[in-house]
């Protein structure tokens, strides 16, 4: 089969991605084959472009986030069947789903509506897994005495699906931040109450607002140049749920209001252990969502055609940090 891969770590000006033949992807007892009919793409795999490098001689398929339909599926993978349209993640740590094909665990995949187009639904898995676990942790509800959120970036692939998670499932407030006139029409588009500049003083702009502190930040971009700001708008003992930590954090700025950090990271539960099949549950009830009209797929760019040329579009679109939605690669051929 076909395959988007490359073997050693690049930037984007040295786009090294290119099409090539690999073997079928082999099944794991649990895993489901699916036929690769839309891709969804994502910052952090433009990072592992810029950082991971295969084994010598060997290569790398990137891309944990798709549509498609199951060809076959291993004797543990109970719960589906071929011919299923699904969405899905994956395991960062195996070949993802930059191909015609993939292997994939079943539990982090879910049926999709039958009217849900393949693009649409590629948009929605890694926002909804990383949003909800973030949010919700595994407890499927907001940390206690939560009414008002702050969505930081929430113009952007996970800050769109937290704002409509929020406003689909709780009676949170709901404030986003976006620095331009597209992604504040976006925000507002994907329900938020109040829309201010992640570029200004956002306690300023709160406060002009009539709201003196938030309870709890949903940070998915610039966290520790926001820190400052963060700790400035949460009320003591808030919450900084942050999902862009590459760096160090200060975590010394979080204790003078007795501030809780949730970590995530949305390959978790595959990688090191929990309840794996919580994540197909999640992505289940966020198909339910969607054909309930309560939440709305985020593409916003289709490319045409699992090819290099698309990729680096989509790479040098994710890399500019400006992405409004999602941007979704339609597989053909
Ligand atoms: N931990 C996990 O499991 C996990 C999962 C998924 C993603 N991530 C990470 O989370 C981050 C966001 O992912 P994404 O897919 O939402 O990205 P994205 O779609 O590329 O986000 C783009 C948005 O970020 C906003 N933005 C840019 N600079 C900002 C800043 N300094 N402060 C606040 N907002 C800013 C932009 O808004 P304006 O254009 O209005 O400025 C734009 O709308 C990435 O670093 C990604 O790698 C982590």
């Amino acid at each position: 089969m076909k395959a988007l891969t490359y073997e050693k770590a690049h930037e984007l000006d040295a786009f090294a991605i290119t099409l090539t033949e690999v073997a079928e992807p082999r099944l794991r007892d649990g895993d489901l084959l699916v036929e690769v009919r839309a891709i969804g793409i994502n910052p952090g795999e433009t990072a592992i472009r810029r950082t991971r490098s295969a084994e010598p001689g060997g290569r790398l398929v990137l891309g944990w986030e798709f549509a498609g339909v199951v060809a076959a599926a291993g004797p543990a993978a109970t719960g589906f069947a071929a011919g299923d349209r699904v969405m899905g993640t994956g395991d960062f740590t195996r070949d993802g789903s930059w191909a015609e094909r993939v292997a994939v665990d079943h539990r982090v995949v879910a049926k999709i509506p039958d009217r849900l187009a393949f693009t649409d639904a590629a948009s929605l898995p890694i926002g909804v897994l990383t949003a909800w676990e973030s949010l919700f942790r595994d407890q499927d509800v907001l940390p206690p005495g939560v009414g008002r959120v702050l969505v930081l970036g929430g113009a952007g692939g996970v800050g769109s699906m937290a704002t409509q998670l929020l406003k689909a499932r709780t009676p949170a407030f709901v404030i986003s931040t976006a620095s331009r006139p597209e992604s504040r029409k976006w925000a507002t588009a994907m329900g938020a109450d109040l829309v201010v500049d992640h570029r200004g003083d956002l306690a300023g702009q709160l406060r002009a607002a009539g709201v003196d502190h938030v309870d709890l930040v949903f940070s998915t971009s610039g966290t520790s140049s926001h820190l400052a700001a963060i700790v400035e708008v949460l009320r003591p003992f808030g919450h900084l749920a942050p999902i862009d930590l590459a760096g160090p954090l200060d975590l010394g700025a979080l204790t003078d209001k007795s501030l809780s950090l949730h970590s995530e990271m949305v390959f978790s539960k595959i990688v090191a252990g929990g309840d794996v099949a919580s994540q197909g549950r999640i992505l289940a009830r966020a198909a339910d969502d969607v054909a309930a009209g309560r939440l709305r797929p985020i593409v916003t760019t289709t490319l045409d055609g699992l090819t290099a040329e698309t990729m680096k579009t989509a790479h040098t679109l994710a890399e500019s940090g400006r992405t409004i939605g999602k941007t979704v690669i339609r597989v053909t051929g």
